[in-house]
C-alpha cells in the first residue's frame, strides 16, 4: 500500500486512477489551495504527492516530504517547484506538457480578439441598455487581419499561437533562444526581442517563468512597443512587470492588454482592474473540460508510474535517475 496525497480536487478521471490504485488516497477536503503551513503538514508520511501550480513546493515542503518519491505537478509550468532541491533529495518531479497546448493557444487568441475588439466592454455596454442603435463611431477597435503577430518564446504553445495566425493572413515574427522548424515552416521569421517589440501589433508571451524570463516585459520593453500595439500574457504573471504595465496602459503607451495571469495571483496590481483597455481572466487558459481531464490523467499517470518503479513519461528532472539518493525504485 502506498500513501498518496492530492493537494486539491482535480477532475474525476485523474482522481479515479488514483483511487483505483489506493482507495485511501488523501485529498484536501476544501476546494481551495492549502496554506503553506497546511501543505507542509499534508506531505508528511506520503509516498507520492499530486500538487498544483498554486502550491509552492520549496525546500521546507520537500524536507517534510520524508517519504515522497514524486511530486506530480498538475501543470505544464513547474516554476512552483524547487526542482534542484527535489533532485538533491532524490525526488522525481513531473509536469503535464502537450495536452494543454491548444487550449492555451486558443485562450491567447480569445484575449487578443477580446481586447482588440473591445468585446467585454461592448457586452457590458449592451447589457446596461446603452445601445441606442448602430453608430459609425461606436467601439472602434484595432485591426487583426494582415497585422504583425510577435510571439515571445517559441515552444509548443507559442508555435500553436503562430499556426492560428494563418487564417488571418498575419505576418508572424518570433523571439526565441533557438530556431524553431515549425515556426520556420509557417513562414515566421526569428528576430531579436527588441525588433519584435518595435514591429508587432500584437505581442503574445509564451516563455516559461525562470530567472531569465522574470520581467522580460518591463518598462523598457513596453516603451519599445507601438502605441497601437497590444500585449497578451497567458504564460506566467511575473514575466511581465505588472505595475509598470498598469502605468503604460493608463497612459496609453500601448493600446491594450489581455491577461490570463498575474504577478501575485490571485491579487492584481493596483489600478489594473479599473482600466478599460485590458481584458482580464482568472488563469483559465487550460480550462476546457477535455484539457483538464487530460491534465488530470497525465499527472495521475506520472505519479503512479513513479510509485510502480517505472520512469514517468513527463519527468522534468531526469538527472535524478542516476543519483544514488533516488527514492523511487527506478533504474536509470
Ligand atoms: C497552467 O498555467 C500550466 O502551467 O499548466
Amino acid at each position: 500500500m502506498a500513501a498518496i496525497y492530492v493537494t486539491r480536487k482535480i477532475p474525476q478521471p485523474g482522481m479515479d486512477m488514483l483511487l483505483d490504485r489506493e482507495p485511501e488516497t488523501g485529498i484536501n477536503p476544501d476546494n481551495r489551495a492549502l496554506t503553506p503551513d497546511e501543505l507542509k503538514k499534508a506531505v508528511v508520511g506520503n509516498d507520492a504527492v499530486l500538487c498544483l501550480l498554486t502550491d509552492t513546493i520549496d525546500v521546507q515542503v520537500l524536507e517534510n516530504a520524508d517519504r515522497a518519491v514524486v511530486f506530480a505537478n498538475f501543470a505544464v509550468g513547474f516554476n512552483n517547484v524547487d526542482v534542484s532541491a527535489a533532485t538533491e533529495r532524490g525526488i522525481l518531479v513531473t509536469n503535464t506538457p502537450g495536452v494543454l497546448t491548444d487550449a492555451t493557444a486558443d485562450m491567447a487568441w480569445a484575449l487578443l480578439f477580446a481586447v482588440a475588439r473591445q468585446v467585454v466592454a461592448a457586452d457590458r455596454y449592451t447589457r446596461e441598455g446603452r445601445f441606442e442603435g448602430w453608430d459609425p463611431l461606436l467601439f472602434l477597435g484595432g485591426d487583426i487581419s494582415e497585422r504583425t503577430l510577435g510571439i515571445v518564446g517559441a515552444g509548443r504553445i507559442g508555435t500553436a499561437v503562430g499556426e492560428r495566425a494563418a487564417g488571418f493572413r498575419m505576418r508572424v515574427i518570433y523571439a526565441s533562444n533557438s530556431d524553431n522548424d515549425a515556426m520556420d515552416r509557417l513562414g515566421a521569421k526569428r528576430v531579436k526581442l527588441d525588433e519584435l517589440l518595435a514591429e508587432a501589433d500584437f505581442v503574445s508571451v509564451h516563455v516559461p517563468l525562470n530567472e531569465e524570463t522574470t520581467h522580460i516585459i518591463g518598462a523598457r520593453e513596453l516603451g519599445i512597443m507601438k502605441p497601437t500595439a497590444y500585449l497578451i500574457n497567458t504564460a506566467r504573471g511575473p514575466v511581465v512587470d505588472e505595475a509598470v504595465l498598469v502605468e503604460a496602459l493608463a497612459k496609453k503607451k500601448i493600446a491594450g492588454a489581455g491577461l490570463d495571469v498575474f504577478e501575485e495571483e490571485p491579487a492584481m496590481a493596483p489600478g489594473l482592474a479599473e482600466l478599460d483597455n485590458v481584458v482580464i481572466a482568472p488563469h483559465i487558459a487550460s480550462a476546457t473540460v477535455m484539457t483538464r481531464n487530460k491534465m488530470a490523467t497525465m499527472a495521475a499517470g506520472n505519479l503512479l508510474a513513479a510509485l510502480d518503479g517505472t520512469r514517468p513519461d513527463n519527468l522534468v528532472n531526469p538527472e535524478v535517475l542516476g543519483s544514488h539518493g533516488l527514492r523511487a525504485d527506478i533504474s536509470a
